[in-house]
């Protein structure tokens, strides 16, 4: 019978990935605490109409890269592409706004988008990410710039290529919105496909289209930042000022406007060399009318979110020592039946107090058991033969050093042995 494999576009994460990943998601939410974020958990799945709402149906998430399905009431659900838009979904739903002030939630899990699988892209993929809801402070949007970064800093990932600009409010978008189409339309026969179809409908998106043929069309398109009205204006001359003063070294872009219809004002991306193609490590930006959008009264937000995987590759790139290898703390190695039935319920109460103790359970040669703790990285070996068993001794090995020292097989007498040894 042939084998069946996982799903294109996923993976299995093995007990030597988890435990980085349990590594790394500790230090999530560690950062988003002390930040001042309540972590909040949305279904995996939605209804579709959210995201079309949401995300916006010209967009290329909607357009192709949603696993959606029928219930079996025929309702039409989507897996979730991203979290922005669950988040405000909830948000309203549970009134979290409150009696006003601003709102900090955070999130961690697993999104799922229909992409054409490559290094760096998958089609389940996790995302932690972060949205503040009640703020038109370009503060919050600092706040938010900084964090995303802080946290690679902390992880040792230094040489970012953050990305910023700014695209405007629907008041000002509109006059970008058609000085680009006027200039693009004599031009749409060298546009590709893609381009050519969003012209009239999303044309800001040409302008991050890869395409050389569309890149050379834009090539001298006027910048969208010297569109913006007087507040978007005002508001990215602050933000820039607020990133200096961290500092926060970025770069402007123009071409940046991201593939999501809620962006107004501030975008951002942050980017890392080692990533290839799928370069970038994360994105956000401001979505300061998406509640109203989604039927609640006006209020802006502002968020990012995060890849774990690009995160993760960056750092093996990198083979970054930021995580805690799981070592046993102690191996104990019997030798013959009697020594594996004296052994077995002292590995179990040495557990139960907290121990991290592995033992033999193949019956094997002292050798190959020390071979075995070796790999493990243990660094102490309890051995226990019949003349120790006879003796009531477990002869306890120092790895690194091979010095052996004979203690009683007793509980207590190997727990204060573990903990000098500590
Ligand atoms: P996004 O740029 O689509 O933004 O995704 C954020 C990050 O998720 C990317 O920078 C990348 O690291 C990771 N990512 C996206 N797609 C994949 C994939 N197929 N495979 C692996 N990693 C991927 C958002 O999702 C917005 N919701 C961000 C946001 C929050 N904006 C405001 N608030």
């Amino acid at each position: 019978m042939s084998k069946i494999i996982v799903p294109k576009g996923t993976y299995d994460l093995l007990p030597d990935d988890t435990a980085k990943w349990r590594d790394l998601e500790t230090k999530i939410h560690q950062i988003f605490s002390e930040y001042g974020y309540g972590e909040i958990r949305t279904p995996l799945f939605e209804h579709t109409e959210l995201f079309q709402r949401g995300i916006g149906e010209t967009t290329d998430i909607v357009e192709k890269e949603m696993f959606t399905f029928a219930d079996r009431a025929n309702r039409s659900l989507t897996l979730r592409p991203e979290g922005t838009a669950s988040v405000v979904r909830a948000y309203l739903e549970h009134n979290l706004a409150g009696s006003g002030g601003v709102t900090k939630l955070y999130y961690y899990g697993p999104m799922f988008r229909c992409e054409a699988p490559q290094a760096g892209r998958f089609r389940q993929f996790s995302q932690y990410g972060a949205e503040v809801l009640g703020s038109l402070d370009p503060r919050v949007d600092a706040e938010v710039i900084a964090l995303a970064v802080n946290f690679y800093r902390r992880l040792g990932i230094t040489d970012l290529d953050v990305r910023l600009n700014s695209i405007g409010c629907p008041n000002c978008r509109p006059v970008y919105r058609s000085k680009l189409i006027e200039r693009l339309r004599p031009k749409t026969g060298g546009l590709c496909s893609n381009c050519q179809r969003r012209l009239e409908r999303n044309p800001l998106r040409l302008l991050d289209c890869k395409n050389p043929s569309c890149q050379d069309a834009t090539a001298d398109i006027p910048l969208i930042t010297e569109t913006l009205c007087a507040e978007c204006g005002s508001h990215f001359e602050k933000l820039r000022i607020l990133l200096d003063s961290i500092p926060i070294n970025y770069h402007l872009d123009s071409r940046l406007v991201r593939g999501f219809d809620y962006y107004t004002k501030t975008v951002f991306e942050v980017l890392a060399g080692d990533l290839g193609a799928q370069n970038a490590l994360c994105g956000g930006g401001r979505y300061d009318n998406l509640v109203e959008e989604c039927g609640g009264n006006p209020t802006p937000g502002i968020g990012f979110a995060a890849g774990v995987e690009r995160l993760l590759i960056v750092l093996e790139s990198r083979k970054t020592s930021v995580f805690h290898p799981e070592t046993p703390e102690l191996y104990i190695a019997p030798l013959g039946e009697a020594a594996q039935l004296a052994v077995f319920p002292l590995l179990i109460k040495l557990r139960e107090a907290g121990w991290k103790v592995e033992s033999d359970f193949l019956g094997r040669s002292l050798k190959a058991q020390l071979k075995t703790a070796d790999k493990m990285g243990v660094s102490l070996v309890g051995i226990l033969g019949e003349d120790e068993l006879q003796g009531r001794q477990i002869l306890m090995r120092r790895m690194a050093t091979s010095q052996q020292e004979m203690i009683p097989l007793d509980y207590d007498c190997i727990i204060n042995f573990l903990k000098t040894e500590k």
